[in-house]
């Protein structure tokens, strides 16, 4: 067995249902509280400039009440910067931000921002945050990675998450690529985005891999089987894929 896998459970979408009504319900904090019980290993929330789903003030109650650690997603704005300097989650993934765009689309331009990221990146490490870069799995965002100084960056699947027949394989190979080009510069490896129980084993089961934050599905599957459920079964699969023997794991460790 290798080294166990994290889970970091993006909560975004609870308040994406929340706001379809603008009352409290569904709280992402009570959402976070429950992934931590099942055996999320940190909770994850993207801080949009036109917060359309997590808001300032579930920001500061999340900071304030959850125990597990806060991975806070956001844009390379003057405003972010000085949130997250304000807050100091655990860590923060600088991510790209269109406003017209549904969700993440694509990775950080790190490669072509070194000069306008460089000061981002120093602030908020002066302050103790650990920042991590969300890039395509691509040569030249690690290299860039790697000269802005960042000790994480998180590859972003979605290429892989939407491809089908070679294109799959080629895609997973640029993941293993590029995560062990990271690992080589001693870089940790997080992975996310689009993924599923269908598709997260062969992800999970790369060793240079130490986390994967997964929302959309997360929240999606728990309308049909219960937030606690979908993510244990997430977990689950995830431990099978790094597991030495992963069909003796899957038949021995069915969740409930
Ligand atoms: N990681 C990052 C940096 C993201 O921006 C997102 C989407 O917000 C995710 C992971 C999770 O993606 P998904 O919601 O598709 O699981």
């Amino acid at each position: 067995m290798t080294d166990r896998i994290r889970l970091g459970v993006n909560i975004d979408h609870v308040a994406t249902i929340r706001n379809a009504r603008g009352g409290a319900h569904p709280d992402p904090l009570k959402a976070a509280e429950l992934a931590a019980y099942a055996g999320a290993d940190g909770i994850t929330a993207h801080l949009r400039e036109d917060r359309r789903h997590i808001s300032d003030n579930d920001l500061k109650n999340l900071e304030d009440k959850i125990t597990l650690p806060l991975n806070l997603e956001m844009a390379a704005t003057e405003e972010m910067v000085a949130i997250a300097v304000h807050h100091r989650p655990h860590a923060v993934c600088i991510v790209p931000e269109k406003r017209e765009e549904q969700t993440t689309e694509g990775g950080l331009d790190a490669a072509g921002q070194i000069a306008f990221l460089k000061p981002i990146v120093e602030k908020l490490t002066a302050v103790g945050i650990r920042v991590s870069l969300f890039i395509e799995p691509d040569d030249t965002q690690v290299r860039a990675a790697k000269t802005l100084g960042v000790p994480v960056v998180e590859l972003h699947t979605g290429r892989y998450a939407n491809s089908v027949n070679e294109e799959l394989s080629s895609e997973l190979n640029r993941i293993k690529e590029a995560a062990k080009l990271a690992r080589s510069f001693n870089i940790e490896v997080h992975a996310g985005h689009g993924l599923t129980y269908e598709n997260v084993m062969p992800i999970a089961a790369m060793p240079e891999i130490a986390e994967l934050n997964i929302g959309h599905f997360l929240i999606g599957e728990a309308i049909f089987i219960g937030l606690e459920a979908s993510i244990k079964r997430m977990r689950y699969l995830m431990d099978a894929a790094r597991a030495e023997d992963t069909a003796d794991f899957l038949v021995k460790h069915i969740p409930l």
